[in-house]
């Protein structure tokens, strides 16, 4: 923990460094408790620094310096000076030099899973994005780029697997056998948040990989031992991915060699290390019986995610963590785009919008909001946002739509060209774009500096005689912090008119201009576009394909509801239409309730499912979607203000019953139509299979009759695959009783020996809205299997109470905050990044009613007054706490 309090990193004063590393040569002898790294840095001025001769600043925190020679000579304590956070050396030589330094870690007590530590033995590493420095004194940061030669030792029994970056060049043993050692040598330079070594007693698959210039590529996957069988989905996921980067964007891999290694406890879910990602396990293993289909479809698009980073972050990287968007933003487009090639477009776009929206624009709406690109941070772990990858994500894909599919392919390309071997730049990145299309995107890069999320209120206004339909938008932008006014953005506007029949109306404007696909471009704060030779009045379909991110209101009916989820050409918006009719009659529901009346509404809205989800052509997947309602969390994002979980829950419960109900026949056949008779396999339209059955069970269920429950239960015991045994857990858990204790012991006996299965187990019964959670959760806490350490068990129980329990974690009485603040607190000493993101819980707390306003604000100022509160937390908090 830093003593005092850290400044604000601000994206105006960046400067280029004043030293370049071009060198770097590691050797590190592993050992439990005392890591010894000897490292040889070549380091040079850097031509294009201002305002030299300037000191040779190295960040390191958390070492034990043993030695330091510059130029092969020994430096006394007077010749650098050394803090908590820095080594200085105040005149270096004004030529090329070599620094040579021996540090010592402690890999066994690193509980903040940075730098190097161990998990479940397994020596491992974290750099990004400062973790470098808690290895040894370095320039830890992104613009820094250098070749890399590792050489690891350690003890043969405890670590037969030794890896780092690049190539393997050479092997051997040492000490009479007592010692062995390997050596790496990657030759693309890389900054040192991109390096990665792993040693530890682990088994692997193999398979390889022809590239497209024909070369050959050894592909590894190391997991625990006897888990060998359960990392070859992830192997054809990978093979698929290099495939797909050649075919879609002409990248091809680079090294001889790619590995992965699944370790047990990580941070985050995955690592893109250059030619050696590592990965949290439960992203790697997956076998029919353990993993669900959405864990399958995890583990696809994480391992396709961490490999197209090898060309957007690794070749080229970010100039400085400001710019994190520009990997992170971009290669979630990509691996976007990956699954929708893989699986199905919309269903896709369905499951990235429903991301986007619960998350992001949840972080936009409340006190965490930023822009894609921020302009300061106190610790950079906390901008690994929903904001940051899946707003930046749209961002690239809104400039795709305004540049068209080839000529935005021709900007990556002169982005890959320009770019290649650099640290780079959102600036650059947009005018590659510019340059290759000819298209002005200067009123576009303020998607990148202005945050909150645009409003278009729009209306529609048709005139029978003169057949003219108008159309009104106004972007309405939300003040937000730091921010109280704005400027109109520049946003693709994807729209379509239906006619009374349900087809698209040719769109032409008054100018006589053709609207080719549906597309108009936004630039004003209001605009008015109006149509000609429109026959009748027509239903407007806005926003088609969720073309930009942001709200659209416009006043319809339950008629024109109805049209655009039976009829609307673009299938995503079919579904769009489905969600916003439920999310207003769910809205409706829950004013009158809240008014203490009783309702029966919804009938409408169910008679509306029923039509469009029987509609011919659909594949189940996309059924399985219509059939999902919309969240209490995007309930009450909708409700904004003076919120109230447990009105929304009653609401939602109620609706549920209904829609069971009136479409208790169409949702019984789903159920036994698609029972599936043939061995279990992956694959998009078998897993489209499983959720369409699945999301009638949940419907079925909500009838809350005595033979729901029977099948439900009958569907626990009889499933052959996890994603069926799960599903019916969950719901049983939300029931309880005696057949949820049944499932639940039956769980825990079957699984109690897999750490990475028995976390469903564990959010099971953390995700429960009854009011006996937060109870339970308590005394699970110190369940033997549960561990503050192990960043996964803090997810599935702690996580999953304080982000996915709306009920019992904001109950009135204030003891869900105060129970998630308490373990905030122990957490902090333990995993600061793992605290910090468990107090992103809080995120929309203002907008709640204002019993639970004031007991969300007690518990978040108990956080903030205390003491030793890591720079990560304090952060979160006091932004939580800004007026
Ligand atoms: N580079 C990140 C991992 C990371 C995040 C390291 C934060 C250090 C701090 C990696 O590429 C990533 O984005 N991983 C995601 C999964 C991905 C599919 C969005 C993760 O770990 O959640
Ligand atoms: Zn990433």
């Amino acid at each position: 923990m830093k003593p005092e309090t850290p400044r604000p990193i601000r994206l105006k004063d960046y400067r280029p460094p004043a030293y370049l590393v071009d060198k770097v040569d590691l050797d590190v002898a592993l050992d439990p408790t005392r890591t010894r790294i000897r490292s040889r840095l070549s380091i040079r001025p850097n031509p294009d620094a201002t305002g030299r001769p300037a000191p040779l600043r190295l960040n390191g925190e958390h070492l034990e310096l043993a030695e330091i020679a510059l130029n092969r000579k020994p430096l006394g304590k007077k010749d650098y000076k050394l803090t908590d956070t820095e080594l200085t050396i105040a005149k270096p030589p004004a030529k090329p030099f070599t620094l040579e330094i021996v540090t010592y870690v402690n890999p066994e007590g690193n509980t903040a899973l940075q730098g190097i530590y161990r998990s479940n033995g397994v020596y491992c590493s974290q750099c990004e994005a400062e973790g470098f420095r808690r290895i040894t004194y370095f320039p830890d940061r992104p613009d820094v780029l250098a070749t890399y030669k590792v050489r690891i030792e350690a003890d043969p029994e405890e670590a037969p697997v030794l890896l780092s970056n690049g190539n393997p060049v050479e092997r051997g043993t040492i000490k009479g056998g007592k010692r062995h050692y390997a050596i790496w040598h990657d030759p693309h330079p890389k900054p040192c948040y991109l390096f990665a070594l792993v040693g530890g007693d682990l088994a692997s698959i193999a398979s390889s990989f022809r590239t497209m210039s024909g070369r050959n590529v050894d592909l590894a996957i190391y997991v625990e031992h006897g888990k060998e069988d359960r990392a070859a989905w992830a192997m054809d996921s990978l093979k698929r991915s290099m495939r797909w980067d050649e075919e879609r964007f002409g990248r091809e891999y680079d090294l001889d060699v790619f590995n992965i290694v699944a370790v047990s406890d990580f941070n985050m879910g995955a690592m893109e290390n250059k030619g050696l990602n590592i990965f949290n396990d439960r992203l790697i293993l997956a076998s029919p019986e353990t993993a669900t289909d959405t864990i399958f479809e995890h583990i696809e698009s994480v391992v396709a995610h961490e490999y197209f980073h090898n060309w957007t972050g690794n070749r080229i990287t970010c100039r400085d963590w400001f710019q994190l968007c520009l990997k992170e933003g971009l290669t979630v487009f990509r691996d976007q785009e990956f699954t929708g090639d893989e699986r199905s477009k919309t269903v896709q776009r369905i499951i990235d919008v429903r991301k986007l929206k619960t998350h992001q624009f949840a972080e936009d709406a409340g006190p965490l909001s930023h822009p894609v690109r921020p302009e300061s941070y106190i610790e950079i772990n906390n901008f690994y946002t929903a904001t940051v990858y899946e707003k930046g994500a749209e961002v690239v894909r809104m400039i795709e739509q305004l540049l068209g599919a080839e000529k935005f392919r021709q900007g990556m390309d002169l982005y890959f060209e320009r770019h290649d071997g650099e640290a780079a730049t959102v600036e650059q990145f947009i005018q590659c774009f510019e340059d290759a299309s000819g298209i002005d995107l200067s009123q576009f890069r303020l998607w990148y500096s202005q945050s909150g999320t645009p409003e278009l209120v729009c209306a529609l206004k048709y005139d029978k005689t003169k057949k003219t339909a108008e159309l009104e938008v106004e972007q309405v932008l939300p003040p937000t912090p730091g921010q109280p006014t704005k400027k109109p953005f520049h946003i693709p506007f994807k729209i379509g008119l239906l006619g009374a029949n349900g087809h698209d109306i040719d769109l032409r404007l008054d100018s006589g201009e053709e609207v080719a696909d549906g597309m108009v471009s936004l630039t004003k704060r209001r605009q008015t576009f109006r149509f000609t030779d429109v026959p009748s009045r027509p239903v407007p379909s806005l926003l088609r394909d969720f073309s930009a991110p942001v709200n659209v209101t416009i006043d319809l009916d339950d008629d024109d509801y109805e049209l655009l989820m039976a009829a609307d050409s673009d299938l995503f918006n079919r579904w769009q239409a489905a969600s916003t009719y439920a999310i207003r009659t769910l809205v409706e529901i829950v004013r009158i309730l809240g008014a203490g009346k009783t309702t029966s509404r919804g009938q409408r809205y169910a008679k509306s499912l029923r039509a469009a989800v029987t509609t011919d052509g659909l594949d189940p997947a996309y059924r399985a979607e219509l059939l999902k309602l919309p969240t209490q969390a995007d309930v009450a994002r909708v409700i904004g203000k003076n919120v109230d979980p447990a009105l929304i829950l009653r609401a939602h419960k109620q609706l549920q019953r209904l829609v069971g109900r009136t479409l208790g026949d169409v949702l019984e056949d789903f159920y036994k139509d698609l029972a599936d008779k043939s061995p279990f396999s992956p694959d998009a339209d078998s897993a489209g299979r499983r959720a369409l059955r699945n999301a009638a069970l949940t419907l079925l269920t909500a009838r809350g009759g005595k033979r729901d429950l029977a099948m439900l239960a009958k569907h626990y015991s009889i499933a052959t695959c996890m994603t069926d045994r799960a599903h019916a857990l969950y719901l049983l858990a939300n029931i309880g009783g005696k057949e949820a204790e049944r499932a639940l012991t039956h769980f825990h006996d079957q699984w109690k020996h897999d750490h990475v299965v028995i976390d469903t187990w564990f959010a099971a019964q953390a995700q429960s809205p009854r009011a006996s959670t937060l109870k339970r959760v308590e005394t699970l806490t110190s369940h033997p299997l549960f561990s503050l350490t192990a960043p996964n068990k803090v997810r599935a129980l702690i996580g999953t109470f304080a982000a996915a329990n709306p009920v019992q974690f904001n109950r009135p009485d204030g003891k869900g905050y105060a129970f998630v603040a308490s373990q905030v607190l122990a957490l902090d000493a333990i995993n600061p990044q793992i605290a910090a993101r468990m107090l992103g819980a809080f995120r929309s707390w203002r907008a709640l009613e204002s019993v639970r306003r004031a007991q969300a604000r007690k518990a978040l100022q108990r956080i903030a007054k205390t003491k030793t509160l890591s720079p990560d937390v304090k952060e979160i908090v006091s932004k939580m706490l800004e007026a």
